[in-house]
C-alpha cells in the first residue's frame, strides 16, 4: 500500500507554501525569455578572478581549517572583518552582538523560529519581501499588512493598526522592515520615518526586524543610517548578506542584535545546521582583509546605476500613458503600476508577457492581503544592458495590447 504521507505531514508543514516567485521563475528559465523576474545580481558582478586566487591561498596555507566544521557562531576571520565592516557603516557593534547565518534567509526563519507562535501577528509591509512572508508564515503567524508610502512604511497607518491589536490584546512580537531599496517596491525609507517607526516600537513595546540586503548597493543620494544605529534600547535585529555584494552562491550573511537575542538564534541555529559554511567564510573572510569588497561593492554600484539609468530612459520611451514607476536611488528593482483606467491585472497579464518572452514579478505576491494586482516587480540587474532595452519594448507591447 502506498504511504499517505499527507497524514503524516507536520502541521507547521502543512502552513508552508511554495514560494510564488520560485515558481514563476521555473515558467521563465527558456533560454529566449528576458527576464526582469528573479532578484539575481548580475553575472559580470561575480569576483570570479579574486575568489580563484583566494580560494587558492585559502586551500594551501589553512585548508585543515577552511574544510572543517566551524563553531555556530561564525568563523573567526570573517567575524572580525564583519565587526569592522559594521563599524565603518556607523553600527558599534561587540562580538556578542554578531552570528554569521547561512545567509538572510535563514536569518529570518531562525528569527521566526525564536519568537513567533502559531496566531502571533507580525507586521509586515504591503507590499513586502516574499521570502520574509514565507518565513513568517511557515511558524504560524497572521500577517498584518501596512501599506508604503513614498517615505517608507507609512507611521500614520501603522500607529492605527498597532492600537487596535493593543486594545483587542493582540499585541504583535516585531514590526518586519525592509527599509533600503525596499524589495518589492525600490523605496528607501526616510529618516525621519525611521524615528517615528522606532518610537512607536518603544510606545508599544515591539521589536523591529530590519531586513537591508540592499543597503550598500546605493548609487545617488544621502545615505540614511540603519535603524539598529538609530536604536537606544536594543529592540532592532538587523539583518545582513553577501548575496547581493558579492555572491548568492556562497549562502552567507550575518544577524546584528542583542546579545540575549543573539544566544538564543545560536541555540536554534545549532539544530538548523550546526554552523555556517565554513569554507565559504573563509574565503569572504580573506576576500574582506585583503579590501576587495569594498572594491566590488564600488563596480556593482557603477553596472548597476548604467543598467537602471538604461532601464528609466527605455521605460519613458516605450511605455504607454497610464504606466507609472518608481525611480529607485539604489538596490535591484523598479516597481510599476498599471493604473485602474488600463483594465490590466498584472496576475493574468503574466501568463501573455511569458508567452511573448518577457517576463516579471506578479505584485500580488508581495501582498500579505491578496491585493496588489495592478502592480509587478522590475529587476534591473540581471538581464544584460541590450536585453533590458528590449525587455522594456516587449513588456510596453504587452501592456498596450491588453489595456482596454
Ligand atoms: C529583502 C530580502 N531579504 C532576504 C533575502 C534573502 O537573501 P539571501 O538569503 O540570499 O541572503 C532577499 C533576497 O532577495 C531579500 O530581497
Amino acid at each position: 500500500m502506498p504511504i499517505n504521507f499527507e497524514e503524516l505531514f507536520s502541521i507547521n508543514s502543512k502552513r508552508m507554501k511554495k514560494s510564488v516567485i520560485r515558481e514563476l521563475l521555473r515558467l521563465t528559465a527558456k533560454p529566449e525569455i528576458i527576464s526582469f523576474a528573479g532578484g539575481l545580481p548580475s553575472p559580470e558582478s561575480f569576483p570570479v578572478k579574486e575568489v580563484k586566487e583566494i580560494v587558492n591561498e585559502v586551500l594551501d596555507k589553512e585548508g585543515k581549517i577552511a574544510l572543517q566544521y566551524s563553531s555556530t557562531e561564525g568563523d573567526a576571520v570573517l567575524r572580525a572583518e564583519l565587526i569592522k565592516h559594521s563599524k565603518k557603516n556607523g553600527m558599534d557593534i561587540k562580538d556578542e552582538n554578531l552570528l554569521v547565518t547561512t545567509s538572510s534567509q535563514q536569518g529570518l526563519d531562525l528569527v521566526s523560529k525564536i519568537f513567533i507562535n502559531p496566531g502571533d501577528p507580525i507586521i509586515v509591509e504591503l507590499p513586502s519581501y516574499v521570502g520574509g512572508l514565507g518565513a513568517f508564515n511557515a511558524y504560524g503567524a497572521e500577517m498584518i499588512g501596512v501599506p508604503l508610502d513614498e517615505e517608507g512604511k507609512s507611521a500614520k497607518l501603522l500607529r492605527e493598526e498597532l492600537k487596535v491589536l493593543n486594545d483587542s490584546g493582540n499585541k504583535p512580537k516585531f514590526i518586519y522592515i525592509v527599509p533600503d531599496f525596499q524589495n518589492p517596491a525600490g523605496i528607501t525609507m526616510s529618516l525621519k520615518r525611521r524615528h517615528e517607526i522606532l518610537e512607536l516600537a518603544r510606545e508599544f513595546e515591539l521589536l523591529i526586524l530590519e531586513d537591508s540586503p540592499y543597503r550598500e548597493l546605493r548609487f545617488e543620494g544621502e545615505n540614511v543610517p540603519t535603524i539598529y544605529s538609530l536604536d537606544n534600547d536594543g529592540r532592532v535585529i538587523l539583518l545582513g548578506t553577501f548575496s547581493k555584494i558579492f555572491a548568492p552562491g556562497f549562502r552567507v550573511g550575518w544577524v546584528i542584535a542583542p546579545p540575549e537575542v543573539i544566544t538564543k538564534l545560536i541555540v536554534a541555529k545549532q539544530s538548523t545546521d550546526l554552523c555556517p559554511p565554513t569554507f565559504s567564510q573563509r574565503i569572504i573572510g580573506r576576500f574582506m582583509e585583503k579590501g576587495y569588497l569594498n572594491k566590488n561593492i564600488d563596480k556593482i554600484k557603477i553596472m548597476y546605476r548604467r543598467k537602471r539609468d538604461i532601464m528609466l530612459d527605455a521605460f519613458g520611451k516605450y511605455m504607454p500613458e497610464g504606466v507609472t514607476w518608481t525611480k529607485p536611488e539604489g538596490g535591484l528593482f523598479l516597481f510599476v503600476r498599471v493604473h485602474e483606467h488600463l483594465g490590466i491585472d498584472t496576475d493574468e497579464m503574466f501568463y501573455k508577457a511569458v508567452d511573448k518572452n518577457i517576463a516579471y514579478v506578479v505584485g500580488s505576491a508581495f501582498h500579505c492581503d491578496g491585493s496588489g494586482h495592478d502592480v509587478m516587480r522590475i529587476n534591473f540587474s540581471y538581464a544584460t544592458e541590450d536585453q533590458i532595452v528590449e525587455g522594456v519594448k516587449r513588456l510596453a507591447e504587452v501592456i498596450k495590447e491588453h489595456s482596454k
